[in-house]
C-alpha cells in the first residue's frame, strides 16, 4: 500500500488518527446558534430532526444522502453535459462507467434509490411473494409491501448484538436462507436482496464469502440475487480491511467481484457517487426489458431517467471515484475514530465501526426511557439541543404500526450520526465526541417523546412529536450551568 492510498497514516506517537487526503477548495459557512434558539427550533420542528431548518443546524449529520462533498472533477464534468431528451452523450458516459466499474452492460437511470426500488418491486414482486434479505431499508420495505410482498430478514445471530467484534454483521444466515426457500417455495421468492453496508443495523458490511454462498444457494434454486449498492464503496473498503483474501486486492476489483455475484445491481447515486440520481443495472437483456418500460412510465426517457444530464455526468465521475481508496476510506476512517473514542469513554456505540455513520445505542444510553417513548428520537432531539448537531432517529419512530394500531417496536434503537464523505474535519469530529459524551454524563435528564401528528406512511419524515415532560427545559438549564454563555 502506498502512503497516499488511504486515510490511515501513522503518527509518530503510534496514535491512529485519520488524515484528510484532500484539500478544501470551496466552503460553506456554518452557524452554531445559542442553546435557547436550538430549543426553540426543535420545538418548532416537532422534535423531529427532519423538520429542522439548516440555518439552525451546526453539523448536519442527518444523512450522507446527497450531502457527500463533490470532487473538482465531478463539478467540472457537469459543464460538458450534453443536454438532450434522448440519446445524450452524458448517458453513454455513465453507461460506460457502469460497465467499467460495476461490470454491468445495461443501465436504467432513475431519479434516486427508492425509484429503483419502485421499478424492481413492480417488475418482479407479486402479492404473496416473500423477499429474503440481510436487513430491510425503510423505502425498500415500503415499496415491496406496496406491491404485495413481504420482507424476511435472515441475518445472522451476530447482527443485532450492538457491541460486538464480529466483522460482517451484514451477512445473511445461509441456513436460514435455505430454510426460507424450502418453506415458501422458490416460485414465491422473486429474488434475494443483499444490502451493502446494511444501513439500519449500523452500516455493517457483508463479506464476499457470504455473498458467494448466497449466490450458490440462489443458483441451486434458480432465484435472482439483487444487490442494493447504495453504500457499496464502504462495504468494499471494509472487505479489504477485514476479509483476509482481499487484503491485497484493489478496491476496484473487490467492487467488480461483488457486483459480479448479483443479477441486478441498483443504487442511490445520492450516496454511492456523491451526486443525485440512481440506477439499475444488469447483464441480462431479459431482466433489463422487464424494467425498461416502467422507467419510461415513472422516471423519464431511458437516457435521462428523471435526472438532469449534469447530474448524470457527476454520477459517472463519482462511480469511477468509488474505486479510489482515498475517497471511499474517508468516511469509514472518521467513523472509526469517533466510535473508538466514544467507546473508550464508555458511551454505548455500535461496534465494530461500520459505514455511513457513528451509531449510538439509544436503548442503553437512555435505559430509563421505555421503547414506547422512542428513546432514539428523544436522543436525537437532546443531542441537537446541546450541540446543534443533527442526527437521525433509526428506531421505532422509523418503524410502523400493526393492524391494531400498536407500534411495531424496532429491533434496535439507534441514533445515527452520519459522516458524509469528505465534509467534516477532525476538530468537528472531536466536537461531536465531546458533546455526545457530555450528554451521556447528563443522560438522566433526557425523557421520552410522543406523537402529536403521525403520517400513515414513512411517518419518521414528517411526523411531529412532543416531550413527555419538561425535560428539554431542564436539559437547557444544566447545559447553561456547565457551559455558561458558550455555545
Ligand atoms: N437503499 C439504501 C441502503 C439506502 O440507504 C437508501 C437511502 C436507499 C436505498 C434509498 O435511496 O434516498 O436515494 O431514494 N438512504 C438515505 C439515508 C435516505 O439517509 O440513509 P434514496
Amino acid at each position: 500500500m502506498t502512503d497516499s492510498s488511504s486515510t490511515e497514516i501513522k503518527f509518530s506517537n503510534g496514535q491512529k488518527i485519520p488524515v484528510e487526503l484532500h484539500k478544501v477548495r470551496m466552503v460553506q459557512k456554518l452557524y452554531l446558534k445559542p442553546v435557547e434558539e436550538r430549543l426553540d427550533a426543535i420545538e418548532k420542528g416537532g422534535y423531529n430532526t427532519f423538520l429542522l431548518d439548516t440555518r439552525n443546524v451546526f453539523l448536519d449529520m442527518l444523512t450522507d444522502s446527497g450531502t457527500n462533498a463533490m470532487s473538482d472533477n465531478q463539478v467540472s464534468s457537469m459543464l460538458h453535459a450534453d443536454d438532450a431528451y434522448a440519446g445524450s452523450q452524458s448517458f453513454y458516459r455513465m453507461e460506460t462507467a457502469v460497465r467499467e466499474v460495476f461490470g454491468k452492460k445495461y443501465l436504467l437511470p432513475v431519479h434516486q434509490g427508492r425509484a429503483a426500488e419502485n421499478i424492481i418491486s413492480q417488475a418482479f414482486i407479486r402479492p404473496g411473494d416473500v423477499i429474503p434479505m440481510n436487513y430491510h431499508f425503510t423505502t425498500t420495505k415500503a415499496h415491496m409491501e406496496l406491491n404485495g410482498g413481504e420482507i424476511l430478514e435472515i441475518f445472522t445471530d451476530e447482527a443485532l448484538k450492538l457491541k460486538s467484534d464480529f466483522p460482517f454483521k451484514g451477512n445473511i444466515d445461509i441456513d436460514k436462507l435455505k430454510a426460507t426457500i424450502e418453506k415458501h417455495g422458490k416460485e414465491h421468492i422473486p429474488f434475494v436482496r443483499m444490502e451493502a453496508s446494511t444501513n439500519l443495523i449500523g452500516g455493517q458490511p457483508f463479506s464476499i464469502q457470504n455473498m458467494r454462498e448466497v449466490r450458490k444457494v440462489a443458483d441451486q434454486y434458480g432465484i435472482l440475487v439483487v444487490l442494493d449498492a447504495s453504500l457499496i464503496g464502504e462495504n468494499v473498503w471494509l472487505v479489504k480491511k477485514r476479509e483476509e483474501e482481499f487484503r491485497n486486492v484493489s478496491v476496484g476489483e473487490i467492487l467488480a467481484t461483488m457486483c459480479g455475484l448479483a443479477d441486478i445491481v441498483y443504487f442511490s447515486s445520492r450516496k454511492v457517487s456523491s451526486s443525485r440520481g440512481g440506477g439499475i443495472c444488469t447483464n441480462s437483456k431479459e431482466l433489463y426489458l422487464k424494467m425498461r418500460d416502467l422507467v419510461v412510465l415513472f422516471e423519464g426517457f431511458t437516457t435521462y431517467g428523471g435526472i438532469s444530464v449534469r447530474e448524470i455526468e457527476a454520477m459517472a465521475v463519482g462511480l469511477y471515484e468509488t474505486t479510489d481508496e482515498t475517497v471511499i476510506s474517508q468516511s469509514p476512517s472518521f467513523i472509526e475514530y469517533a466510535v473508538n473514542e466514544l467507546d473508550r469513554l464508555g458511551v454505548p456505540v455500535v461496534t465494530p465501526a461500520g459505514a455511513l455513520g457513528c451509531h449510538i445505542n439509544a436503548m442503553e444510553f437512555l435505559d430509563h426511557v421505555p421503547q414506547s417513548e422512542y428513546p432514539a428520537g428523544a436522543l436525537a432531539a437532546a443531542l441537537y439541543i446541546v450541540s446543534g448537531i443533527r442526527g437521525m432517529e433509526r428506531g421505532t419512530i422509523s418503524s410502523v404500526r400493526d393492524a391494531d394500531g400498536n407500534d411495531v417496536l424496532a429491533d434496535v434503537e439507534l441514533l445515527r450520526l452520519a459522516f458524509p464523505r469528505r465534509v467534516f474535519t477532525l476538530s468537528q469530529t472531536m466536537f461531536v465526541v465531546d458533546r455526545v459524551n457530555w450528554l451521556y454524563q447528563n443522560r438522566e435528564l433526557v425523557g421520552g417523546l410522543e406523537f402529536t401528528d403521525e403520517p400513515a406512511v414513512l411517518r419518521f419524515f414528517n411526523g411531529r412529536l412532543k416531550p413527555t415532560s419538561d425535560w428539554p427545559q431542564k436539559l437547557v438549564a444544566r447545559f447553561k450551568q456547565d457551559f455558561g454563555e458558550s455555545l
